[in-house]
């Protein structure tokens, strides 16, 4: 039997006709957030705070701010007390528990990025503080908010492949999307980030979760790391690819070819993350091959300082009897999630890169539903419907079934950090209690 998954929602309601927004983090996905957020003509982006100078002039002229309303430091930011009716967080992982707990206090409403904190106590405690302060964080799992996944939600809700009987989810993390953020990038080093099982995947258990409607009760997982290892440098590599290295050729982590040898595949990653690589609010394209002769992001990939696995497997029994296994691989050519939901009455199949679902009823017909095609750097749209549900949120009071409050995210965190556990040191977890929320 399926659940709808609503918890301790606050209901609370922001009459003001304009709503001011605050953003703490402007990099990659702050400004997709500020972006989306601008084009509300009921929203006020009121405050900023970014502790890169250049990003922050660059975020202050496109969203119209004063110099007032800008901060450099986080500790000024919480220091000017309440500048707005919410706030978005998206700074680095490690630093969301820091502000949140400040934010909180302040009496900030949240929209929180993914994963709420690379540690499980305080994903508890900024659970439990919103709880006691009456505020609502609503955390990025922007999937959830996609056309495709949207869909799959509403057929398994419709019952027409009856009840949900095992799930089973592919994460192809593209080889150039995987050596740019899980090698060289900001998630490579577990003590500085978090797992890839939480900081990549949390998507995954979290859309398990959702569509199951069930918590986790057993579960075990496996990993492996093969390649981005120093032992496989090829002879003579260089530690940055411009040094140069002889090896660039036939290296498909060359970083022409990833970062701007203009391809199909490397134009979207070199557009999204030319800020990110040069530190710059507004790059030039010379400014990018410069920086890629020091960044991080121009290092080998077989001379980084990156220690989290390249490959996943997580197999799950659900509460409700639904069995479930993740894939995670760094070793795909294309960036995109499969999706296999088999039900007692027929069977939804999906790649999200498609737009397109396949659904077989059993003794019945099979099509094709064609979903809105989106692309993967707005999380086929999910990013701008998240800014949307987020808003009304605010203003009704109402949540709906899809928005993916703290609490229900916290499912999706408990089993990554099981996952984690469960891989390190090869044992089964066996869930007894309820997590506590
Ligand atoms: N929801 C999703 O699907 C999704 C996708 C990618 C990343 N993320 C998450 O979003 C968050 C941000 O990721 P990103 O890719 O935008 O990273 P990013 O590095 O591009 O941006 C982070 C920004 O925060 C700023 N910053 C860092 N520390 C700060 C501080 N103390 N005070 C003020 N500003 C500070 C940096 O200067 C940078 O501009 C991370 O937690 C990440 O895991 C979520």
């Amino acid at each position: 039997m399926l659940l709808t998954i609503r918890l301790n929602i606050n209901n609370i309601i922001i009459k003001e006709e304009i709503l001011k927004i605050a953003l703490i983090g402007l990099g990659n996905r702050g400004r997709i957030y500020a972006n989306n957020l601008h084009l509300h003509s009921d929203v006020q982006i009121s405050a900023l705070c970014d502790k890169n100078a250049s990003i922050l002039e660059s975020c202050k002229q496109t969203y119209g701010l004063k110099d007032d309303a800008v901060y450099i430091s986080d500790d000024d930011f919480f220091a000017a007390g309440k500048l707005a009716d919410a706030l978005v967080i998206a700074t680095q992982d490690k630093d969301h528990y820091r502000h949140a707990i400040k934010a909180l206090d302040l009496g900030y409403h949240l929209l929180l990025e993914k994963p709420v904190s690379p540690d499980w106590n305080e994903c508890l405690e900024i659970t439990r503080l919103a709880k006691e302060k009456n505020l609502n964080v609503v955390v990025c799992h922007v999937l959830r908010y996609s056309a495709f996944y949207d869909k799959i939600k509403s057929l398994i809700d419709s019952g027409i492949i009856g009840e949900v009987v095992s799930i089973n989810d592919i994460e192809n993390v593209a080889y150039w999307h995987f050596s740019h953020s899980y090698v060289r990038g900001n998630w490579r080093n577990s003590k500085e980030s978090g797992p890839t099982i939480l900081t990549k995947c949390c998507h995954d258990l979290d859309l398990i979760y959702y569509f199951s409607g069930a918590k986790c009760k057993e579960l075990y997982s496996t990993s492996s790391r093969k390649l981005f290892l120093n032992e496989n440098a090829p002879d003579n590599a260089t530690d940055y690819c411009l040094d140069p290295c002889p090896n660039r050729k036939k290296c498909p982590y060359d970083v022409k070819k990833i970062y701007y040898g203009i391809t199909r595949h490397t134009l979207p990653l070199l557009l999204v993350k030319i800020k990110l690589i040069t530190g710059n609010g507004n790059p030039r394209y010379r400014d990018l091959k410069e920086a890629l002769k020091t960044s991080p992001y121009g290092r080998c990939v077989y001379k980084c300082d990156n220690d989290v696995v390249e490959n996943q497997v997580v197999t799950m029994r659900l509460e409700n009897n639904v069995n479930a296994t993740l894939t995670m691989t760094a070793f795909s050519k294309s960036n995109y999630r499969r999706i296999h939901i088999f039900g007692t009455k027929g069977e939804i199949f999906g790649n999200d890169k498609s737009a397109k679902l396949e659904l077989k009823i059993f003794g019945g017909p099979s099509k094709t539903v064609k979903v809105k095609a989106g692309n993967l750097f707005n999380h086929f749209g999910g990013d701008s419907m998240l800014v949307n549900d987020f808003l009304d949120f605010l203003r009704s009071g109402v949540a709906t079934t899809r928005l993916s409050t703290i609490e229900d995210t916290l499912e999706s965190h408990r089993l990554a950090f099981a996952a984690e556990d469960s891989r390190k040191f090869a044992k089964t977890i066996i869930f007894e209690d309820e997590v506590n929320n």
